[in-house]
Parts: C-alpha cells; sequence; structure tokens
C-alpha cells in the first residue's frame, strides 16, 4: 500500500521523506492557506524536489475551461504533478480532457462509490473517497473504500482508490484491509503510527539494562570490556 502525505507543509514533507515511507503528496486550497510567504506554484515545486510520487495539486475553477487552464499550468511545474479536480459534471468533463492530453488526475471529493465509479470511467487516475468526513455525518467511510476498491478491481479499471480524509492511524489499518491503493494522512497520523506506548517504554528499558549490565562488566573486569555500542 502506498502512503501519501497530506499537507504543503514542506518540512512536515522533509521529515517524513527522510524516513523512507513517502510515495507522495496531496494538496488542496484549506492547506494552501495555512501557508505563508509562498505561493501555491512555489510550495508545490518545492514539494515536488523532495519526492518523485505523485504530488497533487487542486483547482479551484468551476467551469471546464477554467479547471483546464489551471491544471495545464499545474502540469507544466514538474513532470509529477497530478492536477486534482472535484467530483462535478463540469469536473468529470475536465478530467477526461486531461485523460486525452495524457494529464494525470485525481477526483476529489467523492462520497459514493458511484461517484468512485464515474470519475474512473472520466479516466481519472486517484479516485479520493473522504472517510472522515463521512464518518462525520454518522454514515460508514470505510464502507465507500470497500465498495470502490472492488469495482475498480472487478472491473480492471486504470485508476486507484486513494483514501482521504483520514482522521486517525486506524482508518490507514481499515483502508489498507480493504483494499485501498494508497492513503493520504495528515503528520499527525504518520506520527501515530510509529509510535506505542510499550515501543517507547521498551526503547527506554533496553538502553537501562544495556548501561547497567556494561557498567556490571566495567566492574568486573577492571575497565577492560571494549564494546560497540557507548
Ligand atoms: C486530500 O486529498 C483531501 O483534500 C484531504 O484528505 C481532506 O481532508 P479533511 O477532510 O481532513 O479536510
Amino acid at each position: 500500500m502506498k502512503l501519501f502525505l497530506d499537507t504543503a507543509e514542506i518540512e512536515e514533507i522533509r521529515t517524513v521523506h527522510s524516513w523512507g515511507v513517502l510515495d507522495g503528496v496531496t494538496t488542496n486550497p484549506t492547506l494552501f492557506s495555512k501557508i505563508k510567504g509562498m505561493t501555491y506554484d512555489v510550495v508545490l515545486q518545492e514539494i515536488c524536489g523532495i519526492t518523485k510520487g505523485p504530488v497533487s495539486a487542486e483547482v479551484v475553477a468551476e467551469d471546464v475551461d477554467g479547471m483546464l487552464s489551471e491544471g495545464r499550468h499545474f502540469a507544466k511545474l514538474a513532470d509529477n504533478i497530478v492536477v486534482k479536480v472535484p467530483m462535478s459534471e463540469t469536473g468529470l468533463q475536465a478530467i477526461n480532457r486531461f485523460r486525452a492530453e495524457g494529464i494525470k488526475t485525481n477526483c476529489t471529493l467523492i462520497f459514493t462509490a458511484n461517484q468512485g465509479l464515474l470519475a474512473a470511467k472520466a479516466g481519472a487516475s486517484l479516485l479520493s473517497p473522504f472517510v472522515g468526513r463521512v464518518d462525520d455525518i454518522n454514515e460508514d467511510g470505510m464502507a465507500v473504500i470497500r465498495e470502490l476498491s472492488e469495482i475498480i478491481r472487478f472491473f480492471d479499471y486504470d485508476s486507484e482508490v486513494l483514501t482521504a480524509s483520514v482522521r486517525h492511524p486506524r482508518h490507514v489499518t481499515e483502508a489498507a484491509l480493504n483494499g485501498s491503493h494508497i492513503a493520504t494522512l495528515p503528520f499527525k497520523v504518520f506520527g501515530q503510527m510509529v509510535h506505542h506506548p510499550l515501543t517507547d517504554k521498551g526503547i527506554v528499558q533496553f538502553r537501562k539494562d544495556w548501561d547497567t549490565a556494561r557498567a556490571a562488566m566495567e566492574q568486573s573486569s577492571g575497565g577492560k570490556v571494549k564494546e560497540a555500542a557507548s
């Protein structure tokens, strides 16, 4: 399963990239609004300089020509840009036109398997159902992931399901178990996946026991013990 970072914060992207687990990045206008002092183009170019994986850049125009013009502009910024287009009638039309031009798209704001099916048929490379926002209205976000992933595999569509609006680490596990090709995670969720109280406690205890054992050896050998670890 591929893991993307859902952020426009450059330092967060550098950090997760340095762990060797980053497969791509998704941005949106809300995430960009948190960045100060850089244009969207510059942010996207910086991100594309860190990861070679797909980097989603979202259009805000509501008409097809506007979407095409914004998307073509983003696509020229770097080879790994994927144009993010909201699910709508005009969005589907733009996705189809982008596919004809060889520009990859990520269809965003998907809330049902049927919307995902339409986006796949129109030619979107990535399909982004928003699990957290579905859960927020007391419905089952993961059911959308399960249904859409099954449909995509059953008919062998050339699209990948990207679980978006992830709120906690359990969403990631469930997305993987339900066949999602990708999940995009806030930085905080990546950190939560790394840590477990027993892991953190175990690291402290192993270090303590190591130091105790070493001190005892040194004492009994009169300081002649040499070890790789300090
Ligand atoms: C990513 O592509 C989406 O824009 C993002 O995951 C939405 O997350 P939110 O529901 O937390 O805003």
